[in-house]
């Protein structure tokens, strides 16, 4: 296989391509970029002249004619991920695709009967599980330190946070507000947290009471009141096999104190733990105490590279992805268990 050189090939070269994959591929050193696709000649300009990519093309069809790519790395808009990702199985490529993995639970079932007829891996991008903060505290999970963690209140809300372009706050394009673009975030590092386990049921609510208002400005710039056809806030709980329980919350636009409280609350039998803060609340030998973990003294990693240089591991070794697709089902059959539940006012059973 060409020396040492493992090939890829990005869908989709706008803001995460650009910012955070681009810099993550580049620091490896045994990957070659060797092509990238975008619809928009702007972006494409981009990965010609600013990133000097050899193959640039308008259809991701083409990309996937070139033999020399071995991974395919997919960061278009939501709604795409599905076709892309199964175009490129087809063609023997190994994928990994931004957040959220796709749309559905019936998109995210196909992807993997895909992988697998392919043996190829799949693998959604879901950074915050490779934060140095995020791994120090799955460590301390699984040593037990926290005992059982039956109950966990996830946060990704905003005060005036809405992403601005069409990518987020277009259903075609998002297949869905902050739920799909931050929530998942949240509620992914959550679930993983708590051991993965298997979804039982949801309930949930999704409203738009603030993006259609032209009296609310936008911290991040103006989006397309007309555009917006997605919900600004969702709330769902979510109970598991065993009995364990999740409580999230998503805003793009909500009247809140902070402009953003993006966290996770583990309440478990032995402690409790504000992420990210790093905040233990216990008891011992009949005291309380509060006890706050050292995050500082870990080396600084940037999360995005992490997690590229931990799937090029694993397709170089034939290893199971950290991600895997199957716990990318659950967390997508819990936001769209959230929107049929929202939609019926009944709880979604699975
Ligand atoms: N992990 C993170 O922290 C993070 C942050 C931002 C976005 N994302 C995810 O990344 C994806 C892209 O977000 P973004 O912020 O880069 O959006 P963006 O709008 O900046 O870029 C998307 C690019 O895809 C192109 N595109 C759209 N449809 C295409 C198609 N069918 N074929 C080829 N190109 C196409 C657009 O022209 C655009 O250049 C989304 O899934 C989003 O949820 C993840």
């Amino acid at each position: 296989m060409k020396g040492k050189k493992y090939g890829v090939g990005i869908v989709g070269f706008g803001g995460i391509a650009t910012a955070c994959h681009m810099p993550g591929w580049q620091k490896l050193d045994d990957i070659e970029i060797f092509g990238a696709v975008d619809s928009s000649g702007k972006a494409r300009k981009t990965a010609k002249e600013e990133f000097n990519i050899p193959h640039v093309f308008d259809d991701y069809r083409k990309l996937l004619e070139i033999k020399d790519i071995d991974i395919i790395d997919i960061c278009t808009p939501n709604t795409s991920h599905f076709p892309i990702t199964i175009a490129s199985l087809k063609a023997g490529k190994h994928v990994i695709c931004e957040k959220p993995l796709a749309v559905s639970v019936k998109e995210v079932e196909g992807m993997i009967k895909e992988a697998k007829k392919a043996g190829r891996k799949l693998m959604a991008a879901q950074p915050q599980r490779f934060r140095k903060d995020s791994a120090a505290v799955k460590k301390m999970i699984d040593a037990g330190d926290f005992g059982e963690i039956y109950h966990a209140v996830a946060y990704a809300m905003r005060r005036r946070g809405v992403p601005c372009r069409d990518t987020f706050i277009k259903k075609a394009l998002s297949g869905g507000g902050p739920m799909f673009d931050i929530g998942v975030h949240i509620l992914d590092l959550t679930y993983w947290f708590m051991g993965c386990p298997k979804v039982h049921s949801v309930k949930g609510v999704s409203c738009t009471k603030l993006a259609k208002r032209t009296d609310i400005r936008g911290a991040w710039g103006e989006w397309d009141r007309k555009s917006y056809d997605v919900e600004d806030f969702a709330t769902g709980y979510i109970r598991f096999a065993d009995g364990r329980t999740i409580f999230l919350s998503c805003s793009f636009l909500a009247n809140m104190e902070k402009m953003e409280d993006f966290s996770t609350n583990l309440y478990g039998t032995e402690a409790g733990l504000r992420w990210p803060e790093g905040k233990i609340y216990t008891e011992k030998k009949g005291v309380l105490q509060d006890i706050e973990i050292r995050f500082d003294s870990l080396p600084n990693i940037t999360p995005h590279h992490e997690e590229i240089r931990a799937f090029l591991e694993c397709v170089k070794k034939d290893r199971e992805v950290p991600v895997k697709p199957e716990e990318s089902l659950e967390v997508i059959k819990i936001l769209e268990g959230i929107y049929k539940s929202a939609e019926t006012g009944k709880e979604v059973v699975f």
